[in-house]
């Protein structure tokens, strides 16, 4: 399926609202299993990642014997420019609650070079959770930098730049509720 967005951008769907729905409940199951009947601390990072905490959080809510969940989140952004992740990662929004001695589950929408979610597994780490590990509903494994560990993945997603369920491009397609490979009229892709 091809849908005109604005006059010089093109989307094409990758994964559509069913795909992830059934990403997010896979994970659901695999986290409830991991987590049974234990307190859960969800940290999603913003705002990318606000589609897969809502439907994530709300999917372990309907998995018996799973966790019993709380919700925080941070806000990080890179610097240099918009599309091309620096590694330079800088913290807009710290989390509300203390994580010493808790089980800590992260929540972030997708890992391209790893730069960004090591960062965040860092700083939290250095804080001495109980548990540590991550959630991410895209993986981009092939573009990787640095090894970061991803205990539950959504989906593959194929080598382009994706929007929409949370993913941005200069803050646009957020809202949309499916997946999106974004075509640019010159350059092809954004860079990323
Ligand atoms: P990383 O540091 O390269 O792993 O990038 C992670 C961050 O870059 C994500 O949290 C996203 O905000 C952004 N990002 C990476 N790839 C894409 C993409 O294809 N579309 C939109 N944002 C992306
Ligand atoms: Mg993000």
């Amino acid at each position: 399926m091809r849908t005109r967005e604005s006059a010089d951008e093109k989307i094409e769907v990758v994964f559509t609202a069913d795909q992830i729905a059934a990403a997010i409940d896979r994970m659901a199951r695999e986290i409830a299993r991991d987590y049974a009947q234990r307190s859960l601390l969800i940290v999603g990072i913003l705002k990318g990642a606000m589609f897969v905490v809502s439907d994530l959080a709300r999917a372990l809510a309907g998995v018996q014997n799973g966790p019993v969940c709380t919700l925080d989140f941070m806000a990080v952004s890179s610097y240099g420019n918009q599309t091309r992740s620096s590694g330079e990662v800088r913290l807009l929004k710290d989390a509300s609650e203390s994580i010493e001695g808790r089980d800590v589950l992260i929540v972030e929408d997708i890992v391209d070079n790893g730069l960004t979610l090591e960062y965040i597994h860092g700083l939290l780490a250095s804080r001495k959770p109980r548990s540590l590990r991550t959630a991410v509903l895209l993986d981009k494994p092939y573009r990787r930098l640095v090894d970061v560990p991803l205990d539950y993945v959504g989906l593959i997603v194929p080598d382009a730049f994706v929007v929409g369920y949370g993913l941005d491009y200069q803050e646009r397609y957020r809202t949309l509720p499916f997946i999106a490979n974004l075509i640019l009229p010159d350059s092809g892709e954004p860079a990323h």
